[in-house]
């Protein structure tokens, strides 16, 4: 069995696509999304979204330990994403200023936008306790499975 890294972000976005194919509704897909990426990723502790309302991140659909409910846009690594609209990968989380730690075990991270017609939704997050855990192919095939979910998930808006 193939188990690089790209083969798992193949089989990732498959199973997305599969998974929310018949649903439209984007808080459905995001739940289920979430929960895929977590049981499908191996080393994660933490993986789901921040969705964008009123010019800050509102904690979303996730799996793993509670999380901080709202993060301002430009504060730690969602914020930081979010403003910027670019995905950041963290090797070592206590080097990156203003690193917002919800759970202490996270050693890396890696958050990637969302992006629909030029409008911020939200973001992606993804928390590791092993250092350096994330690299430019989880980047590639987190960015990937973004552009899988969003193309699904027509309505509502986050925003809305
Ligand atoms: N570490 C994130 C906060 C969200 S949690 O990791 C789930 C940050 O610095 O933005």
């Amino acid at each position: 069995m193939d188990n690089s890294k790209q083969a798992i972000y193949e089989k990732l976005a498959q199973d997305a696509a599969a998974l929310t194919g018949g649903e439209t509704d984007v808080l459905a897909n995001a739940a289920n999304v979430s929960s895929l990426v977590y049981h499908s990723l191996p080393g994660l502790n933490w993986a789901g979204f921040y969705i964008h309302k009123g010019g800050e991140l509102v904690l979303g659909p996730f799996q793993g330990k509670p999380a901080c409910t709202r993060i301002p846009l430009g504060k730690g690594v969602c914020g930081a994403s979010a403003k910027g609209r670019k995905p950041i990968v963290v090797q070592d989380v206590h080097e990156f200023p203003g690193h917002i730690a919800c759970d202490g075990a996270s050693r890396s991270e890696i958050v990637v936008p969302l992006i629909r017609d030029g409008r911020l939704l939200g973001v992606l997050d993804l928390d590791s306790p092993e250092l350096g855990r994330f690299d430019a192919e989880d980047q590639a095939g987190l960015e990937k499975l973004v552009e899988v979910f969003l193309e699904r998930s027509a309505s509502p808006d986050f925003a809305a």
